[in-house]
């Protein structure tokens, strides 16, 4: 039996040790590296789920580059309201600037699309998505992810970023809630 935790009042059981993620951020940044040679992009991590995948990422970028952030809010509990709330906005200029968005997960897609959408609207030179995980069978857009460090089922995961509710994001590896 995995190892469990409890959030609130739900057991999750850890999916993707904290050994797998690494391995899977390593791979990512290594191909940012190596695609984005000779620029300076702009990271704009999506809050606040990804914080902790930015930091990771971002420590194994090698290219000379920024980070910005932006918050939106799309999820009450367990479920994507599908309508997306933006908190915090873009603070920096990314007029024909790379820019790659780095997200902890896409489920319905909703929220990275309306993040292109705004993101557009500013003129950037070009976007990337960089998202930690993808649950293809939940996509209801369609989305042209570049850099995806791991797939997933459709799920409910917490850790490394993720939470239920507000909490459980503060753990080195990733937790799925038990049936
Ligand atoms: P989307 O708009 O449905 O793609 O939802 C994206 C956002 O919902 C992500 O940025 C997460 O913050 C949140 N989310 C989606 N799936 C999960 C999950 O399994 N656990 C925790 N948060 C999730
Ligand atoms: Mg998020």
């Amino acid at each position: 039996m995995n190892k469990t935790i409890q959030v609130k009042d739900k057991t999750f059981a850890v999916s993707i040790p904290e050994e797998r993620i690494m391995a899977e951020v390593r791979r990512v940044a290594a191909e940012i590296n190596r695609d984005y040679a000779g620029q300076n992009p702009i990271f704009l991590a999506v809050l606040n789920g990804s914080f902790i995948f930015a930091a990771d990422l971002l420590r194994e970028v090698t290219l000379p580059c920024e980070i910005s952030f932006v918050r939106l809010a799309s999820y009450e509990g367990m479920g994507s309201t599908g309508e997306i709330r933006e908190i915090m906005g873009l603070s920096v200029d990314v007029t024909g600037r790379p820019v790659i968005i780095v997200e902890d997960i896409v489920d319905t897609g909703l929220t990275m699309a309306h993040m292109l959408e705004t993101l557009k609207r500013h003129n950037p030179g070009s976007i990337d998505i960089c998202t930690l995980l993808l649950k293809p069978g939940k996509l209801q857009v369609n989305l042209d992810i570049r850099y995806c460090a791991m797939q997933i089922p459709n799920d409910f995961i917490v850790g490394y970023g993720l939470d239920y509710d507000g909490f459980g994001r503060n753990t080195k590896d990733i937790y799925t809630l038990c049936s």
